[in-house]
């Protein structure tokens, strides 16, 4: 089975104000993107229901966190129940500014997974190496640590609402974008392992996203690697070339 081409918008804690929410939403309401493409933007939660209000059907939205809780005393948290219960079909988890600025575990970010995949949300699954890790040559390594947290605790039919999105930490906000064999290369990695670790199904049907300063300028050639099946985009998703990288099988 073909993985459809993905694309998500991370927006982090941006944009800074409601008017420059409006602005790009009504910038993707009328570009032109290619039908092919499976179209997901990420805002910040205070803006998840007016952007999937106002945003044209066929991007979706997603959550940037959850918490693994379904409701209670969790100051600051929201929980996969709310994100369902508001039409939010998408999470991100384990992003690495989660990891490591939130001190999240792998092993909270697998519990986040698992509740989060009980309440039917489709999740954007964070992992990746820092430039320490890299040079140690711990990339593969590090990545399947990542992955194991969550393979312990998934089922082998969870994995069709699982992106994997490979995002080398120095790649991340810094312009330095991975080469196209570094990230051929990790992508593979991730393919094999969960082959092995979940099933040669799984690993054939998973689609795996790269991440880490995707422009309009490296996006094409990065398309075009055969074990890459998308972008986590996150400063361009604020802006127009956002339009080109969902495009970036046809340029
Ligand atoms: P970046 O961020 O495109 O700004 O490097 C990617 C991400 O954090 O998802």
């Amino acid at each position: 089975m073909a993985r459809q081409f993905f694309v998500g918008g991370n927006f982090k804690m941006n944009p800074a104000s409601r008017k420059d929410k409006v602005a790009l939403v009504k910038l993707l309401n009328e570009a032109e993107l290619d039908p092919a493409t499976e179209v997901v933007v990420s805002p910040p939660a205070l803006y998840l229901i007016p952007v999937k209000e106002s945003i044209r059907k066929d991007i979706k939205v997603a959550a940037q966190n959850c918490y693994f809780k379904d409701s209670g005393a969790f100051t600051g948290e929201i929980s996969p129940a709310q994100l369902v219960d508001s039409e939010i079909p998408y999470v991100i988890l384990g992003h690495s500014e989660r990891r490591t600025i939130f001190h999240e575990s792998s092993e909270i970010v697998a519990q986040k997974t698992r509740a989060a995949l009980d309440k039917g949300l489709n999740i954007i699954l964070c992992i990746g190496e820092t430039l320490k890790e890299r040079e140690a040559g711990e990339t593969a390594k590090v990545c399947e640590e990542q992955l194991k947290a969550v393979v312990d605790v998934l089922k082998e039919n969870d994995w069709s609402k699982i992106v994997i999105a490979y995002e080398p930490v120095w790649a991340i906000g810094t312009g330095k974008v991975a080469t196209p064999q570094q990230a051929q290369e990790a992508h593979k990695d991730i393919r094999s392992y969960l082959s092995t670790a979940v099933s040669f199904a799984v690993a054939g049907s998973t689609r795996i996203i790269y991440g880490g300063s995707v422009n309009a300028a490296n996006c094409r050639e990065l398309s075009t690697l055969p074990d890459v099946d998308g972008f986590l985009v996150g400063g361009a998703s604020l802006k127009p070339e956002f339009v080109q990288i969902v495009n970036s099988k046809k340029l």
